[in-house]
């Protein structure tokens, strides 16, 4: 089956930039399909580290076709840094392709995101998400194919604008914007980018026509979904595997595989519900164990134990086929693990995942507990060298989830990843 679909199962933040990199090596073209430079996908080679906010994880491996689709939100600004910093560091960047249906994220859509969560409290990455996919959607945002003809673009947009201008001078009592000026800005940005612009649901579908394996690279994760997360608390785009074909433009036909990366504990940034949160000194140690502070906004992530009930809601959500259960390194020096199986719910078990936040705001795990493995296992390739507790942990969360794993990462570098079962 050549079109795999890699979703994060949790809050992101999973591991879904290692794992693209490490599946990208068997891949032909690699398709960010949603969401914008709000993710923050780190990759690490053997001597290097590399952050990808907007660009598919695939650009490491040379001759991959990289695709930025429609469903994705473009700060053209940001795109053109990453472009150039990539290229600094020798990278090259020319089989990178931008959807000329992709939004386009404007500098007033960024000021709207960091007014509105000062009162909103999402905790948003201020990366201007909300505001652009909200225009999208109330069909006054502009896309990529829009600024490429000028003269249609000027007049909608100084209207657009002006709009904006209300909004933030008299509803916000903040300065508003130059029209004149913006478009300049927006007009040189798009003349760097023209290369790299496309139909890109055509290329992907000649890919997979071709015989060619695709791999689609999720941002965000199942419970950041705006339909199927912890709403309001969660991003504005689809990242569960739906999300794929829409912000694609493929068929779901064309999915053979939907893998789930999951981290083998839980971890949020930004606010709202979190059953499993641990605001202790074991909460304290998963951070600091597993470097969790984010990779676009700095901010320290929430940690908890392992969430069972998210697994199998993810399962279902997403149709995944697969597991990739990363960081499991993280988890070396616990003598007992922690597993939640289920919440009480004003003294009922609840086993799916609540729709209302105020519900899974009352919700308290329920507990099984596993023996830790206390041993390093950073350095292991081949899951039968696993220690058998660490083997344990896996085959529980495969039981609770309902999904087999087919990839374990033991470490954030390429070579920390064991391989059970290939995807492509
Ligand atoms: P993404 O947004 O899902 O791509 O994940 P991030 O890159 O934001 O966060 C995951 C972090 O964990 C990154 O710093 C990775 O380098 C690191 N990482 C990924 N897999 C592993 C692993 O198996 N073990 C450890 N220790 N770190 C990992
Ligand atoms: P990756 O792809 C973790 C969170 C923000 C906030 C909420 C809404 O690296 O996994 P937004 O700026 O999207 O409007 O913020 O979503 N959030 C993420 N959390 N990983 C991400 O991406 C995230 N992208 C957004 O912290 O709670
Ligand atoms: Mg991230």
């Amino acid at each position: 089956m050549p079109a795999v679909v890699l979703v994060g199962a949790q809050w992101g933040d999973e591991g879904k930039g290692k794992i693209t990199d490490f599946l990208a090596e068997d891949a032909d073209c690699v398709v960010r399909y949603q969401g914008g430079s709000n993710a923050g996908h780190t990759v690490e080679l053997a001597n290097e580290k590399f952050m990808l906010h907007l660009i598919p994880s695939g650009i490491l491996h040379a001759e991959k076709l990289c695709v930025i689709g429609n469903g994705v939100v473009v700060d053209l600004g940001k795109v053109i840094d990453e472009i150039e910093g990539l290229q600094r560091r020798g990278i090259d960047t020319s089989n990178l392709r931008i959807s000329s249906r992709a939004s386009v994220v404007m500098p007033y859509h960024k000021k709207i995101d960091e007014i509105e969560d000062r009162t909103k409290k999402i905790g948003t990455t201020k990366r201007g998400i909300g505001p652009t996919y909200a225009d999208k959607i109330s069909r006054v945002g502009f896309r990529i194919c829009d600024l490429l003809h000028e003269e249609s673009f000027q007049k909608k947009f100084a209207e657009e604008v002006e709009c904006k201008n209300r909004l933030l001078e008299a509803v916000y009592g903040e300065p508003g914007f130059d029209a004149k000026e913006m478009q300049e800005q927006l007009m040189a940005q798009i003349g760097i980018l023209k290369k790299y612009i496309a139909d890109t649901a055509y290329l992907v579908h000649n890919s997979l026509r071709a015989g060619k394996n695709v791999l689609f690279e999720g941002a965000q994760g199942t419970l950041l979904d705006i339909d199927h997360g912890t709403y309001p608390y969660v991003t504005s785009s689809y990242p569960t595997a739906g999300g794929a074909c829409i912000g694609s433009g493929i068929g779901p036909t064309e999915i053979g595989k939907v893998i789930g990366v999951a981290k083998a504990y839980t971890t949020r940034v930004g606010e709202g519900p979190f059953p499993t949160e641990l605001v202790d000194a074991t909460g304290e140690l998963l951070r600091e164990r597993g470097a969790e502070f984010g990779t676009t906004t700095g901010r320290p992530r929430r940690c908890g134990w392992l969430d069972a009930v998210i697994l199998r809601y993810a399962a279902r959500i997403n149709g995944l086929t697969d597991l990739a259960i990363t960081k499991l390194d993280v988890l070396d020096n616990f003598a007992t693990l922690k597993i939640c199986v289920a919440y009480r719910y004003q003294g009922e078990l609840v086993y799916e995942f609540p729709d209302n936040i105020h519900v899974l705001e009352g919700c308290v795990p329920e507990y099984i507990e596993m023996p830790g493995w206390n041993q390093d296992i950073s350095q292991i390739t081949e899951y039968g060298d696993l220690p058998l507790e660490a083997q344990a942990y896996i085959a529980k969360i495969e039981e609770l989830s309902g999904v087999k794993h087919s990839m374990v990462a033991v470490g954030p570098k390429r070579s920390q990843t064991i391989v059970s079962n290939r995807l492509f």
